[in-house]
């Protein structure tokens, strides 16, 4: 049977006590509602919608151009939210995934697995469950004497005794689409009558078993799924369970983590076997790293990093990295730096928008920005391009093998020539020919010093 997602993200979630709506939370790297989209993409389901209200319009812009939107203009409960979205599947004789836009990690596999025994079964309605020690605030699911599911319960309407279940709602269910429409007219056809005056989506259960239906809850293997994010808190929990399989998978990869707990990888970043991440590091965005790297307590952000490198306690943000270089300790490479290979750049030096040719150093306190730099470059502590005049930035290109000393300012726009040199100290501010030593210091003056005797 075909399988159609909805996903619910309507609501502001009040809690969150921010403007921005819930679903627009960032964790791991990307919105609440992008992760479950993710996630059902990643079950192999293409059809998604998305039922949106508060700010709808920022989001529909985040959530993903694929996806199509039905608008809930008052936020009138679950039931009601989907109801909005009926003409998604009304006519047709399918399956309907309906999940929430705030539970991030209710996995692809999860989804796969739960469409599988929705299959099996012959379903009408299958709910993801899950069991957990401290059953909280989710619906309560209810099964009769033999351990069949009868209905679900929400916290706010239990009896003394149901608040003690520990089997719960995840919000993931699954319909088929006949008996969801029938379930929806019936909910949405009189008042609510619970504790939140909302129209439940969770009614669904007992309206289709009471009408011969068949109800099953299907327990997740993993109870995190049923975490959502209504607040900061919580929303730190699903961060937290996200690193930590996002951590497992890259370390089942072949990807040495030192301390996962203290290592925060974004979802959608790659890393290649034998790299060995220290805790302390940060890698974010886009990021690809290769094989056989080593990187202590270092932040990586949208870059591309190849082989046997070695970045020490360094901020690398858009960039692009060959094989065998040494970043840091203590490196900033800025926006569209570019190392080939086997380069240094060291302690408190900083690059900006600039190629390093092969074999070049830049060990100490330097800043190279808007440069071209050839292979076998050497720059000396503290030489820096002076690429602004406080109007325009401008080039500097230094080719093969120049050795620029130590403080020597380039004033750009400049091309110091290959194989030259450039004595500590100078301010070159014109262009140096291949092969030349300049030295470009002020003229030295020097008078007999006063002593004054106290
Ligand atoms: C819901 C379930 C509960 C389950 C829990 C799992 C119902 C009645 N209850 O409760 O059984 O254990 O999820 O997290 O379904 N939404 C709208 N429009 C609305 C109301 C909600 O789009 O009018 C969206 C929200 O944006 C959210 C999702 O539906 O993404 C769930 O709503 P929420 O209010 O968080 O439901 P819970 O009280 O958590
Ligand atoms: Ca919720």
């Amino acid at each position: 049977m075909n399988v159609k997602a909805v996903i619910l993200a309507g609501g502001k979630g009040k809690r969150m006590k921010s403007d921005l709506p819930k679903v627009l939370s960032t964790i791991c790297g990307d919105t609440l509602i992008r992760h479950v989209a993710e996630n059902i993409r990643d079950a192999g389901i293409g059809e998604i919608a998305a039922v949106t209200g508060y700010r709808s319009e920022m989001v529909r812009e985040n959530a993903g151009e694929d996806l199509t939107f039905y608008l809930q203009e008052e936020q009138l409960g679950t039931a009601h939210a989907l109801n909005c979205a009926r003409s998604f599947f009304e006519n047709e004789d399918c399956a309907v995934l309906v999940l929430c836009g705030d539970a991030p990690l209710v996995s692809g596999e999860t989804i796969s697995d739960l469409v599988g025994f929705f299959e099996e079964q012959n379903a009408d309605i299958c709910v993801l469950s899950a069991r957990l020690p401290d059953p909280a605030g989710y619906g309560r699911i209810i099964r009769d004497e033999e351990g069949n599911f009868e209905r679900i319960v929400e916290k706010k309407d239990a009896t003394a005794e149901q608040v003690l279940i520990n089997e719960v709602n995840s919000g993931t269910i699954i319909f088929r689409s006949r008996r969801l429409t029938q379930a929806l007219d019936e909910i949405m056809s009189k008042k609510p009558e619970n504790a939140q005056g909302e129209y439940y989506l969770t009614d669904t259960i007992e309206i289709t078993a009471s009408r011969g239906g068949r109800v099953f809850a299907y327990s997740a293997k993993d109870p995190n799924v049923v975490l959502g994010a209504n607040d900061r808190y919580e929303l730190s929990l699903c961060e937290k369970a996200m690193r930590a399989s996002i951590n497992k998978r890259l370390m089942l990869d072949g990807v040495r983590i030192i301390d996962p707990e203290c290592t925060y990888i974004d979802r959608y970043v790659k890393i290649g076997e034998g790299t060995c991440i220290y805790p302390g590091t940060v890698i974010l965005g886009s990021t690809e790293i290769g094989k056989n790297n080593t990187v202590y307590s270092s932040r990586i952000e949208d870059s591309v990093i190849g082989e046997g490198n070695l970045i020490d306690t360094s901020v690398i943000e858009s960039s692009r990295i060959g094989d065998e270089n040494t970043v840091g300790p203590f490196a900033h490479l800025r926006k569209d730096t570019c190392l080939s290979s086997r380069t240094k750049v060291g302690s408190f030096s900083e690059t900006k928008a600039s190629f390093i040719g092969e074999g070049s150093k830049i060990p100490h306190l330097s800043y190279v920005g808007d440069a071209q730099v050839g292979q076998r470059v050497n720059f000396g502590c503290g030489s820096v391009t002076a690429n602004y005049d406080g109007n325009k930035k401008h080039p500097s290109v230094i080719k093969d093998d120049a050795f620029i000393g130590c403080n020597v300012n380039l004033i750009a726009p400049i091309t110091v020539g290959s194989s030259s040199y450039i004595a500590a100290g100078s301010s070159v501010s014109r262009d140096v020919p291949d092969g030349t030593l300049v030295i470009e210091r002020s003229k030295r003056l020097q008078h007999k010093a006063k002593i004054i005797k106290k």
